[in-house]
């Protein structure tokens, strides 16, 4: 049997910067991802300190319940009075749920979440915003400018978690935010705000506050370049959901997508513009994509992708040029690159096309990242677009997966999809001659491939499957 000494014992583990994983040796490389040099020591308080120093919240006693007797959770979710980012948390917060919101500094963290206090403070609920960053003048100049002073979000300039707790325990607030999770330390813990220990443990304590308290909790956190100790990477399996905010380094658009939902899709993302008056929902997300009508262009193509709730049409690009030097290089952006090699091996293979030796560039507009394999067809054809030096056929979009024998498959939602198209002015789609899964009105050109022209449609709207 386990027995706690009088004092209490520090245990060093090594924590990873990367993944979070722990070991309980120092190694040069986490055994669990694979980074080199990531590991950090920790020193973890254990015994009764340590069980103290967790106690933030009483926990409710807990025997083992039938689960057919456990009351169902109304999960009610309320509205984060930004449409856009209901859509990526799928449907509001869910009340006791902790969301991460991280994101390179400058990128629109606070402006977003100041904007939702403010449509919270506006329907008459009380927003906590806690900032450990910015000065109260500063904080008011931005609610000025986003026209989002409102007497129920109250302020909170500090960086101590026990002034946080005690304000949140006090106030009963609808929606705690930390801005940025951080700067914020307990001062019982040892280590620097931002260190490892302190990010877990204040991470973990308030947490478990939203949890015990049922109110939702924000935690915006910093994202470094190389990803750091500063990064929020290694909270991500200790809250609900985790949201990346991104950008292009110019440009007004902001893609806030979500790497992890306990409570919905999180193939979905939610776009916006930066405008003078804070963040703005994209009016026309498949333009801003470069889901447009390409005229000659070589070595693009457009695709539909979906993103759990609605289909987005999107530009993506490929370059293949003859090496200047030794090793070729590939350069991948927005797509995983294992399948951008696996596409180049279905061209070789089923095209002769050699491809292999060259450089080769792909990237996806407006800084989206696909995971959605119905949308490999359009890269090959990017790439081989690219390669050939002949652009793809006008106002049309590629749907479908490549398999490994260079055949296509259809993808899910190819009537959606293909609808989508039409909206936007597109002429055909090329989609899976697989059988059992051609649209009606789809002529199959061979055993790959068919094409659905939208024009010769009935009344306007595309074929469904
Ligand atoms: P901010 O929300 O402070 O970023 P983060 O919290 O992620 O560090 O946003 C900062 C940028 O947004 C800054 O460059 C100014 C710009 N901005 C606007 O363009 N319009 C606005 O209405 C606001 C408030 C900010
Ligand atoms: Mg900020």
């Amino acid at each position: 049997m386990l027995r706690w000494g009088p004092m209490a014992k520090t245990k060093t583990r090594y924590l990873c910067k990367e993944c979070g994983s722990e070991s309980a040796a120092w190694m040069g490389k986490c055994p669990s991802c694979g980074a080199w040099d990531s590991l950090t020591e920790l020193n973890r308080v254990i015994g009764k300190q340590g069980a103290r120093a967790l106690d933030g919240v009483k926990r409710r006693g807990m025997d083992p319940v039938p689960l057919s007797e456990v009351p169902a959770e109304s999960a009610t979710r309320g509205s984060s009075g930004v449409d856009e980012l209901d859509r990526v948390l799928g449907g509001g917060f869910v009340p006791g749920s902790v969301v991460l919101v991280g994101g390179d500094p400058g990128i629109g963290k606070s402006t977003l979440l100041l904007q939702v206090a403010s449509a919270l403070a506006a329907r008459g609920e009380t927003v906590l915003y806690v900032s450990g960053e910015e000065s109260p003048g500063q904080v008011r100049l931005r609610a000025e400018r986003l026209d989002a002073l409102e007497a129920k979000i109250l302020f909170l300039a500090s960086t101590d978690l026990d002034e946080l707790r005690e304000a949140s325990l006090n106030l009963k607030p609808a929606l705690v935010i930390v801005d940025s999770v951080q700067t914020m330390a307990d001062t019982a813990q040892e280590g620097a705000p931002g260190g490892v220990s302190q990010l877990r443990h204040v991470t973990a304590r308030l947490s478990a506050l939203a949890k015990d308290r049922g109110f939702p909790l924000v935690l915006i956190g910093h994202v470094t370049k190389d990803g750091q100790i500063a990064g929020p990477r290694m909270l991500e399996h200790m809250v609900d959901a985790v949201l990346y905010f991104e950008g292009e380094e110019r440009g007004a658009g902001r893609i806030l997508r979500s790497v992890k939902n306990r409570f919905g899709s999180t193939n979905e993302v939610a776009l916006f513009e930066m405008t003078g008056k804070g963040l703005e929902a994209l009016s026309d997300p498949s333009g801003f994509l470069g889901g447009r009508h390409l005229q000659g262009e070589v070595g693009s193509a457009v695709t539909v992708t979906w993103t759990g709730t609605r289909p987005l049409a999107v530009e993506v690009q490929a370059l293949v040029s003859s090496p200047r030097y030794g090793t070729p290089a590939r350069v991948v952006q927005g797509v995983d690159p294992k399948r951008v090699s696996l596409l180049v091996a279905v061209l070789e293979k089923s095209t002769g096309m050699q491809l292999g030796g060259s450089d080769i560039f792909v990237s996806v507009a407006g800084g989206l990242k696909l995971d959605d394999p119905a949308t490999d067809a359009a890269l090959l054809a990017a790439l081989a677009s690219s390669f050939t030096g002949k652009p793809v056929p006008e106002a049309t979009v590629f749907l479908g997966e490549v398999g490994l024998r260079g055949n296509l498959r259809p993808g899910s939602q190819v009537a959606d999809r293909c609808r989508e198209a039409e909206r936007l002015g597109f002429k055909r789609a090329v989609v899976a001659a697989e059988a059992g899964d051609l649209p009606p009105l789809a002529r199959r050109v061979d055993g790959v491939v068919a094409l659905v022209d939208f024009c010769a449609s009935e009344s306007g709207k595309a074929a469904s499957p």
